[in-house]
């Protein structure tokens, strides 16, 4: 059985005040079978992790650089997420790929860099409404999981998490239906089992995202491949995004 997970990407929001105040609000939500993940800005995650020690909160990183330490003036390395307890680290999110313009190349050297560092990389795919109305969308994803997961072994492959996230989804309020997301998540399982076969494909939790809030939550969640939801917009309010966590 994979374990459901509801992952906070606050992306560039919430100054350390108001990353501490919402912390304080989701520390009261009672814990449940999901599990419960913020992703907050770097500079929050000193605060977030002390606050977060021993809750029913997980604490990940929405980026790093793929390297141990050295010369990488504004970076952070995987090693400085473990000691703040970082568990996770979101990898080549679509505003990562397009706006800092990170290729499929440079992701699997973060994919792999956390993985030898103990984190668990959150790894998103997605394509754009122009993909999807050429009917690239399978093929770009395959692309992006090929070139990301190169030469993992299915030790490493079967930890980490896939998260489905349509570029045109992404906070527009225009989530995909469920149906259309299910039929991508199959897709995704589907090409995990042709690289690692079924046991470790069944094991890969895939999320989707974009435009995730408490009142669609439940239908994306009814799908059969679809094992949780990486949420930005909604993660912002404690009140919105504890209903999500609730409803799973
Ligand atoms: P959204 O963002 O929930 O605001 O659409 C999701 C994401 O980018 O991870």
């Amino acid at each position: 059985m994979r374990q459901p997970l509801i992952a906070g990407n606050w992306k560039m929001n919430l100054g350390l005040k108001e990353a501490v105040s919402l912390i304080s609000e989701l520390k009261k939500v009672k814990p449940n079978k999901a599990e419960m993940l913020i992703c907050p800005p770097f500079v929050d995650l000193p605060a977030a992790s002390e606050m977060v020690q021993g809750t029913h909160i997980q604490l990940g990183a929405q980026n790093m650089y793929p390297e141990e330490k050295g010369a990488f003036t504004g970076e952070i390395s995987p090693a400085m997420l473990k000691e703040l307890h970082c568990r996770y680290v979101i990898c080549g999110h679509s505003e990562r790929r397009h706006i800092m313009g990170e290729s499929d190349e440079f992701i699997h050297r973060k994919v792999v860099s956390a993985l030898v560092h103990g984190l668990t990389p959150i790894l998103c795919t997605g394509e754009t409404a122009e993909q999807r109305n050429e009917g690239r969308t399978e093929e770009i994803i395959r692309e992006e999981l090929e070139t990301a997961l190169f030469n993992l072994p299915s030790e490493q492959a079967e930890t980490i998490v896939i998260a489905y996230e349509p570029i045109w989804a992404i906070g527009t309020g225009a989530a995909a239906t469920a149906v259309d997301a299910q039929a991508v998540a199959h897709f995704i399982r589907g090409e995990l089992t042709r690289l690692y076969g079924e046991t470790t494909a069944e094991k890969i939790r895939i999320l989707y995202g974009g435009s995730v809030k408490a009142a669609n939550i439940e239908d994306f969640m009814a799908q059969k491949d679809i094992d949780g939801g990486l949420i930005g917009g909604a993660s912002l309010k404690a009140a919105e995004f504890k209903e999500i966590y609730e409803k799973v």
